[in-house]
């Protein structure tokens, strides 16, 4: 496989985007914080009904100009701020831990449900595993953000996924860092083993809560 190689920014062509970016950030950070309000507000809601949380915790992130100009080099987009503006959609991240795996799709549903939220794309990582073993659903979505020019539709993304499937997803992620790309054949397949053990994991724990519930109901 050839690889492209992407000139480094230079400093002043660093500070440049800096300062680009600085103008349209917080549109980013504002659409953030709509989606997380809305999560936070249908967490607090089933909690009133159904006495738990389904959401475990949140995360969130802005990603950095390296890593939105090392995307747009890969792509061979021109690298600058508007066409990341024009490009990515995983330039604002939320990432939604839940307790069960039923969880996972009863937030995506009840969020995506909202007429102010469009869909843009869906992958369903839970329903087709990665290839290594990566489990999650992907949701890019826009949310109108009011500036005082008026109206913007700003896309996020949103990985929902439950405590099991991020346990695994951080550990494999640092250890892929850690061997720079090169994980050993047997590695691999060991994680891809571990994925599957999480999965099953994931499913007896939903049976045990639907278990549980059905003895609450009839009590
Ligand atoms: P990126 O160029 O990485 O953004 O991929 P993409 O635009 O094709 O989107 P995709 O939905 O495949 O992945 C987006 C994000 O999901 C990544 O930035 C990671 O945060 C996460 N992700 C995807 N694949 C993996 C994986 O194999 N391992 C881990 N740990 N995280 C992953
Ligand atoms: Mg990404």
């Amino acid at each position: 496989m050839t690889q492209t190689i992407h000139p480094p920014l230079l400093p002043e062509e660093f500070q440049r985007l800096v300062d680009e970016f600085f103008t349209v950030q917080c549109r980013y950070q504002a659409a953030i914080r709509e989606i997380q309000t809305k999560l936070e507000n249908l967490d607090e809601e089933f909690q009133m009904k159904h006495k738990r949380n389904p959401i475990h915790h949140m995360q969130s992130r802005m990603k950095s100009i390296q890593s939105m100009m090392e995307k747009l080099g890969r792509r061979n987009a021109q690298r600058s701020i508007s066409s990341a503006v024009e490009n990515l959609t995983d330039i604002a991240g939320i990432r939604v831990i839940c307790s069960y795996l039923q969880d996972v799709y009863t937030v995506a549903n009840l969020l995506t449900s909202q007429d102010d939220i469009h869909v843009l794309r869906v992958r369903d990582y839970i329903k087709h595993p990665k290839e290594n073993g990566y489990r999650s659903l992907h949701l890019v979505v826009e949310i109108p953000v009011f500036l005082s020019e008026g109206r913007v539709m700003v896309p996020v993304e949103i990985q929902i996924r439950t405590i099991a499937m991020d346990f695994w997803a951080s550990l494999e992620h640092s250890l892929k860092y850690k061997a720079q790309g090169n994980v050993p054949e047997d590695i691999s397949q060991e994680l891809i083993q571990t994925a599957s053990d999480i999965a099953a994991l994931d499913q007896r724990m939903q049976t045990i809560h639907d278990k549980v519930e059905a003895i609450a109901q009839t009590e």
